[in-house]
């Protein structure tokens, strides 16, 4: 069965972890996000959440040597014969070089490196309306995605809350570091050929179509397909 091996990769607020749930829901395949990671570690206070959480809070990123090692094990150790949507990482060049060699030490190939062009306007406007249930991290939006309830997640009930690093400062400080440590991986991609991009400004379920197409439009035209993306694509 062909499997799918992905990075999202854009600025915050892009919608990266919205689409790649829709993508884990649709395709079976693993989301691996590294904030996701990195909050939780931080909930359970564990030791490399307790390192991570300053950085987190003031916007920067947190240190190579605590992501890497966090996310390369995970990748490792996943069983998920369907493929992964790595989204958040990798944020720098010394990360995407990591992954590169780990991946070629364990034979994974990457079909596509989704670049989600995304304006600054539509990043401020996400993220200052962003809510996030702090039991199951589900998102939610104040005009464009709202819980049935107000504060309250339609999953699992657990509370809302708005992310430190969601506040005026922190925002600015992560699209900075953004533009300064991330948007080199666009190049970086694009030469190996993998770089695929999408417009992050569209409305959810018309960014969720653009990347299908995109993404697996050629896969789709041949009959090797077999159905596995489940849908009106194949
Ligand atoms: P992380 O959690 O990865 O944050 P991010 O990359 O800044 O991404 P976001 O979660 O803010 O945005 P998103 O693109 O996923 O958008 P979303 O779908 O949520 O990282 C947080 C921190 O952890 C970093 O600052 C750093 O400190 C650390 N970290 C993480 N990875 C690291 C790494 N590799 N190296 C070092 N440090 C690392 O959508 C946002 C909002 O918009 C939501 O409310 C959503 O409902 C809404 N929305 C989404 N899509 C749409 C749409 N199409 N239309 C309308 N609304 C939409």
């Amino acid at each position: 069965m062909k499997t799918i091996k992905l990075i999202f990769l854009g600025p915050p607020g892009a919608g990266k972890g919205t689409q790649a749930v829709n993508l884990a829901v649709q395709w079976e395949t693993l989301h691996i996000s590294s904030g996701d990671m990195l909050r939780e570690s931080i909930k359970n206070k564990e030791p490399l959440g307790l390192k991570a959480k300053n950085y987190m809070l003031k916007g920067e990123l947190v240190p190579d040597n605590i992501v890497i090692s966090m996310v390369m094990e995970k990748i490792s150790s996943n069983t998920n014969n369907k493929g992964f949507v790595l989204d958040g990482f990798p944020r720098t060049s010394n990360q995407a070089k990591k992954l590169d060699t780990v991946m070629a030490d364990e034979g994974i190939i990457l079909d596509a490196v989704v670049y989600f062009e995304t304006s600054e306007e539509t990043v401020l406007r996400r993220l200052s309306g962003r809510r996030v249930c702090r039991n199951c991290g589900a998102n939610y939006h104040l005009t464009n995605m709202l819980p049935k309830i107000a504060g309250v997640c339609d999953k699992c009930k657990g509370p809302l809350y708005h992310r430190e690093d969601d506040k005026p400062e922190a925002i600015r400080k992560r699209l900075e570091v953004y533009k300064n440590k991330t948007t080199p991986l666009l190049s970086y991609y694009k030469k190996s050929g993998l770089l695929k991009t999408i417009n992050g400004d569209l409305e959810v379920q018309e960014a969720f179509e653009e990347i299908k197409n995109k993404v697996t439009g050629a896969w789709c035209s041949g009959a090797w397909c077999s159905g596995f993306l489940k849908d009106d694509t194949c």
